[in-house]
Formats: structure tokens, C-alpha cells, sequence
């Protein structure tokens, strides 16, 4: 029996994980579940899956949780609650599905105690690739893909031995707005971007997908887990979402990984690495497949994704000024402070405002995150003060 722990049990990701552990996985018992605000959902999560113990973020939502379940495990609050979740020695496995830079201490904290680490929280090795993969080195603990993007490489390299890939392909599906003229493109709204055409997923990374500043995260994502060069990532949009990436070979040989757009597949490989388990996940319907699609990104309606190639090329603290200027935009855009188009504008200004300087600690990671923000959202209120 192994225990895992769940980082974010109430969300997209996490609320998948659950259904993947309940209906596959008779040898996994839960550990800690965890949530920033939504006490309610947690304590449904307690009464239906039984885990070892919960964390919650934010105070308020650790009361109410005490108020509306009569839970008799540990209940930890605040980040230094979710840390410990994530460190707790019972753990065998962390799925670390937090949204955004508040990944970052957790998954470390997980890769610190000697834990593998099913990793859904891309965010963490944007800003902190180096840290991250360092000490995963050291303590000898498996990052384990969750995107379905990077899944698929992992599954396509397989027995390969790293020198034989020549280059790996990243496939997006382009978003709801893959085919909007750039002049459309100010005028959408936050409802109409977070109506994805393919994937169901947390509203930041669909906002991310709509501006394929997502598809920019997976490519520093893939630069840190495989030790490619940049040179060695590519993007191409793939509408279908069936291919969910591949590998091209020094040989010439390409393998891909394909299935239907669900991100039970991927999660629950990650939990049975490196074996295949059986699943009664949808399967693809070859008959009603008339075509596979593949077209070049257009970076210039979709400028986010250039802004974090520019970054990973650059590096040092430039991925954590773009994640961090890119997490205050999008929330802005969600409460309808900016437009779309502005997000970039507002990454491209904050890149611009703050210097570079080497990440050689999680101090110094922090404290560049804390100045991009305070930068980025000094540019949200003069775009606002303009309109
Ligand atoms: N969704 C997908 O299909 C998908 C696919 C590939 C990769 N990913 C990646 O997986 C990660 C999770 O995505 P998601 O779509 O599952 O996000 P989500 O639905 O927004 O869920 C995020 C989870 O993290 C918790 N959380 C948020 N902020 C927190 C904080 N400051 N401290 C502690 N907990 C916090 C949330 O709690 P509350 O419920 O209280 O907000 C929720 O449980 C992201 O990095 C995303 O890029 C997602």
C-alpha cells in the first residue's frame, strides 16, 4: 500500500486525482488533501475518500472547515500547513496540483523529505527550474510529469537513451481563439476565454491556454524535466488534441502519444509509472477521427508565448518576472480590470522594468516574484486609467 498525499485536492487536477485514485488504484491510500479556500468541498472530499489529514490555506476557510466537520485527523493551517502536508513522512507520493507560484515551497518541501513527486504545478519549474531539478538530483526523487504534454514525452522516451532525441513538439490546440483576427482579439471576454474548445481545466490555466502563455510555461516546463536545449522544443497547434506530443529521434524515427483529451490518462500514468495499469478511460474513436491537424503558433497574435521563449533564452530571473507579471494580468483580466490583449502588455512591461539577476537561491526567487508583482500591478492600474 502507498500513501499519497493530494496539493490542491479541490481543484481541476486535484478533484480528477480523487476520481483516478477511488475508481484505479486499490493500493493507494490518501494522506493529506489540501485546499486554499473551499472548506465545503474539503469536507465532502473527508466524508467520501476518508484521508489520513487536510490543510487549508487561508484562516478563514481552516474556521469554517472546523465549523462543518466533525473530521477527526489533522487539520494543519496556512502555508506552513500545506508545507508540512507536503513533507509529512507518511507520504510515498505527492501530487503537487497547486495553481501558480504557491506551488513552489510545497513541491520543494515534498522533494526535500525524499518524496516523489507526481508534478502538475508547471509553475514551480518555470520560476525555481534549477532549484528544483538540483535538488530533485540530490535527494534522487522522480519528478514524475502530470501535463498531458510532457506525460506524452516521458511515455514516447521510454527506454530511449537521452542522446538518440533530436527534438521533442509541444501540441497546443490554439485555445477558443485560435482563428480570431488580431483586431477581435481586445474586444473577448473573460467568459468566452475560459470556454476552452478541447480541455476542462482551472480558470488561470485556461486564460493561459486562451493566450498561449500556457504552451510558453510547457516549454521551460520540458527545458528542466528532459535537459533539452531551447533549440530542441518546438510548438506546433494540433486543433484534435489527440497528439498529445511527440519525439523526434536522431534516426529520423517519431514517436507520438496519443488519446483522447481527459487528464485522468495522464495523472493516473504518473501514479503508475513506470508500469501501465488497466483503465476504462474513454478511448479514441478512430472511425469519427477524419483528421489530425498541425499549423506553425502565430506569436504575433498570440505574443505571450515569444515573451516566456524570450525568457527561457534569457534565464536567470526572467521566468519568474514573466510568471509573476502573468498571474497579476490574468486575474485582472478575469475581473475585467484589463483586456486581453493588455496581458501581454502588461508581462512585456514588467520584463522591461525589472533587471535580471541570478537565482541562486529560493530567498532571491521570492523576492524578484514579490517586485515583478508589485510592478505588474502598478501597470494594471495605469492600463485601467487610461480606458
Ligand atoms: N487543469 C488541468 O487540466 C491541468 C492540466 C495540466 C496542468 N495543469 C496544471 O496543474 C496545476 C493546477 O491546475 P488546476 O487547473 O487544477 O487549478 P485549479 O482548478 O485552480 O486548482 C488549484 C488548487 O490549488 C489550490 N490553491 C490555489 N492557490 C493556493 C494557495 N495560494 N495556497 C494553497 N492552495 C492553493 C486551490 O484551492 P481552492 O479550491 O481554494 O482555490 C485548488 O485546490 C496548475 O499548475 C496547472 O497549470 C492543470
Amino acid at each position: 500500500m502507498k500513501t499519497i498525499s493530494i496539493l490542491g485536492s479541490t481543484g481541476s487536477i486535484g478533484r480528477q486525482a480523487l476520481d483516478v485514485i477511488a475508481t484505479y488504484h486499490g493500493d493507494l491510500q490518501l494522506g493529506f488533501l489540501t485546499t486554499n479556500t473551499n472548506a465545503e468541498l474539503l469536507a465532502e472530499q473527508v466524508e467520501r475518500y476518508k484521508p489520513y489529514g487536510v490543510a487549508l490555506c487561508a484562516p478563514e476557510a481552516y474556521q469554517r472547515f472546523r465549523q462543518i466537520s466533525s473530521f477527526d485527523g489533522p487539520v494543519l493551517c496556512g502555508k506552513e500547513g500545506i508545507r508540512a502536508a507536503a513533507a509529512w513522512e507518511g507520504n510515498d507520493i505527492v501530487l503537487s496540483a497547486l495553481v501558480g507560484f504557491a506551488g513552489v515551497e510545497p513541491t520543494l518541501a515534498a522533494i526535500e523529505r525524499g518524496i516523489t513527486v507526481a508534478l502538475a504545478n508547471k509553475e514551480a519549474l518555470v520560476v525555481a527550474g534549477e532549484l528544483v531539478m538540483a535538488k530533485a538530483r540530490h535527494h534522487n526523487v522522480p519528478l514524475l510529469a502530470v501535463d498531458s504534454e510532457h506525460s506524452a514525452i516521458l511515455q514516447c522516451t521510454v527506454g530511449e537513451h537521452p542522446d538518440s532525441i533530436e527534438r521533442v513538439v509541444l501540441t497546443a490546440s490554439g485555445g477558443p481563439f485560435r482563428n480570431l483576427p488580431l483586431e477581435a482579439l481586445e474586444q473577448v471576454t473573460p467568459e468566452q476565454a475560459l470556454r476552452h474548445p478541447t480541455w476542462n481545466m482551472g480558470a488561470k490555466i485556461t486564460i493561459d491556454s486562451a493566450t498561449l502563455m500556457n504552451k510558453g510555461f510547457e516549454v521551460i516546463e520540458a527545458y528542466w524535466l528532459f535537459g533539452l536545449s531551447p533549440e530542441q522544443i518546438s510548438v506546433l497547434i494540433h486543433p484534435q488534441s489527440i497528439v498529445h506530443s511527440f519525439v523526434e529521434f536522431t534516426d529520423g524515427s517519431v514517436k507520438a502519444q496519443l488519446g483522447v483529451p481527459d487528464m485522468r490518462l495522464p495523472i493516473h500514468y504518473a501514479l503508475t509509472y513506470p508500469s501501465r495499469r488497466p483503465t476504462a478511460l474513454p478511448r479514441i474513436q478512430w472511425e469519427q477521427l477524419s483528421r489530425l491537424e498541425f499549423e506553425p503558433p502565430d506569436t504575433t497574435r498570440f505574443p505571450c508565448l515569444k515573451l516566456a521563449l524570450d525568457a527561457l533564452h534569457e534565464g536567470k530571473s526572467a521566468p519568474v518576472v514573466l510568471n509573476a507579471a502573468n498571474e497579476v494580468a490574468v486575474e485582472a483580466f478575469i475581473q475585467r480590470r484589463i483586456r486581453f490583449s493588455d496581458i501581454p502588455a502588461v508581462i512585456a512591461g514588467t520584463l522591461d522594468a525589472i533587471p535580471s539577476v541570478a537565482l541562486t537561491s529560493l530567498e532571491i526567487v521570492i523576492d524578484v516574484d514579490r517586485h515583478a508583482r508589485h510592478k505588474a500591478i502598478a501597470l494594471v492600474s495605469h492600463l485601467q486609467q487610461r480606458r
